[in-house]
């Protein structure tokens, strides 16, 4: 059927015929103005396709006549931002560790490198600024099973300890219940001695015997007085900082059947800058010697 093109009245523009509810949809010409702005948007949008990276093929696609890519500029940007930072970090590699703080420029730079690398790898175990938790000794504070110098803290991060690498610090304390070098009746008995040591002696302890146990298997490691033995990582009483809990059970829980800590060795996965950057860091945290 043919359309009845009829004339709106008023402007004299003509109806397309469609009509709602009695209102007409004239066919005026789209504004220049519009039509302008359309055109160079397609105009554009032909040269970006050209230039640019903009059509997918079988196997590769086009890369534009530009070949631009914006992996590049991140390789490149990422090689600038390594490129400043090679001027710290080849000196932080080739000076000995304890020489590092007399530059103030390049402490500043590895204690806040450190802290970053720290932040990615230690602190899951550690917590958060070395505050620690049980199992996982805190490292912001002085008490240290290992030591806290820095050559100390250097050496314990980059080979670990009982991590199985020829380096590592190694030590073991011996299972005095599972192997059977002490009865139970013993383990409880030298237990109030470390309760002692700890300044909480508990009521109607044998302290003399007890003392006797402790002088027989435990002062080789631990010091007759508690104090520990950084040979061994053997830890003191004294500290508030307890490895495994510092609570009667505790301690016959540890003498029973002991817990060794393992800490990975962290030469197989940061280079030596990284590792002086982290080992400035946690001796900063409050507890370096
Ligand atoms: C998988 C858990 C784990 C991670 C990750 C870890 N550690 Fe440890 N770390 C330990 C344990 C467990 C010990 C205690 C070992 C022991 O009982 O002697 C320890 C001990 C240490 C010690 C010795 C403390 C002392 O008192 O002598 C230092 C220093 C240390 N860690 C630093 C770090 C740094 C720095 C990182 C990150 C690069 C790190 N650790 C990552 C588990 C971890
Ligand atoms: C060969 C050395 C050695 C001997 C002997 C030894 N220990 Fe230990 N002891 C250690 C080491 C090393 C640790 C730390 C374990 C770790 O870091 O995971 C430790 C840890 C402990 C702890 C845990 C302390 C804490 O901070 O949580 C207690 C308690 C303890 N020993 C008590 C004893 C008692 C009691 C005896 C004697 C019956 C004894 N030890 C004998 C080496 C020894």
């Amino acid at each position: 059927m043919a359309l009845k093109i009829e004339k709106d009245a008023l402007t004299g523009v003509e109806s397309t015929g469609h009509s709602w509810d009695g209102i007409q949809e004239l066919n005026n010409p789209l504004p220049n103005w519009w039509l302008l702005i359309w055109g160079f948007c397609i105009l554009t949008a032909l040269i970006q396709f050209v230039l640019y990276p903009s059509f997918p093929s079988i196997s590769t696609y086009w890369h534009g006549t530009s070949n631009y890519s914006s992996r590049v500029d991140v390789i490149k940007a990422v090689d600038d931002i390594q490129a400043s930072h090679a001027q710290y970090v080849t000196k932080i590699a080739a000076m000995p560790i304890t020489e590092i703080p007399k530059n103030k420029e390049l402490y500043d730079y590895a204690l806040l490198s450190g802290k970053v690398t720290f932040a990615n790898n230690c602190q899951p175990c550690h917590g958060v600024a070395g505050s620690g938790r049980p199992g996982f000794p805190v490292l912001a504070s002085d008490a240290w099973l290992w030591g806290g110098t820095l050559d100390a803290l250097q050496q314990t991060i980059t080979y670990g300890i009982r991590s199985g690498h020829p380096q590592a610090r190694d030590s073991q304390m011996p299972r005095f219940g599972v192997d059977g070098i002490l009865t139970a009746a013993q383990i409880s008995t030298v237990a109030e001695y470390v309760q002692f040591l700890e300044g909480k002696p508990r009521p109607g302890a044998n302290l003399a015997a007890a003392k006797q146990l402790f002088m027989d298997n435990c002062s080789a490691c631990h010091s007759p007085e508690g104090n520990g033995n950084r040979d061994v990582g053997a830890p003191r009483y004294h500290d508030r900082v307890f490895l495994y809990g510092a609570d009667y059970d505790s301690v016959v829980r540890q003498v029973t059947n002991p817990r060794m800590g393992v800490m990975p060795a962290w030469t197989y996965r940061l280079d030596t800058p990284t590792i002086k950057s982290v080992a400035l860091y946690v001796h900063s945290l409050g507890g370096g010697e």
